[in-house]
């Protein structure tokens, strides 16, 4: 069977290094896992609880439907001023709802940070973890945050850097077994 992964991207910028990053991991993905790009995230409209229930912006549910029908969502978030973007938190409040039975709830994640800087965006990426912790989002452990990223992604786009593919590949694996793992149980409680 083949894992669906959502790459979710943080940045709307065109020459993003995050998007470069959500790119590459198309490539880096095991053979028994597929990776889709979301591309909506630019008509996300603000978070607006007078919305719900039953007016879900048309943007907004085609997120969740995105959400709900991959086995796995990749984050992939720059740091703007020790956070993530204003836009991705946005398209996560909107994902995270309704309370309880949410696209988020129970869908393995995993986060990758980046940022020409040499932490990587680590506060960004620790910040992300706490905001899935609430939305009930199982994360896989291992935190990548990929410092430096304007000399490991060429002008082309292409992620040049052997170490942070490497490092990719192996967080794509990770979650590929999580979402198997999460699998399972959901195969198990429907036995019982
Ligand atoms: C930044 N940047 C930044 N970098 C960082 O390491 N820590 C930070 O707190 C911030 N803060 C910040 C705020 C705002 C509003 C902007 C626009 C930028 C720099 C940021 O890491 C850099 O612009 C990245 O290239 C943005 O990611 P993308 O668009 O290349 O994916």
């Amino acid at each position: 069977m083949t894992v669906k992964i959502l790459a979710i991207s943080g940045s709307l910028r065109s020459g993003s290094y995050t998007t470069a990053l959500a790119r590459a991991s198309a490539e880096l993905a095991p053979e028994s896992a597929e990776v889709a790009l979301y591309e909506g995230l630019a008509s996300i409209p603000a978070f607006d609880q007078d919305l719900e229930p039953g007016r879900t912006p048309e943007a907004v549910a085609r997120l969740r439907r995105q959400i709900e029908d991959a086995d796995a969502i990749l984050l992939l978030t720059p740091e703007y001023n020790a956070s993530i973007p204003g836009a991705l938190k946005n398209a996560v409040d909107w994902a995270s709802r309704p309370h309880g039975t949410s696209a988020l709830m129970g869908k393995p994640a995993a986060i990758v940070s980046s940022s020409p800087s040499p932490f990587g965006g680590a506060w960004a990426n620790q910040h992300l973890r706490r905001i899935l912790s609430i939305t009930g989002t199982p994360v896989v452990e291992t935190e990548l945050a990929v410092g430096k990223v304007d000399a490991k992604v060429g002008d082309d786009g292409e992620l040049r850097d052997a170490a942070t593919r490497e490092r990719l590949a192996s967080l794509l694996a990770e979650l590929e077994e999580l979402a198997a793992e999460v699998g399972r149980a959901h195969a198990e409680e429907q036995l019982v």
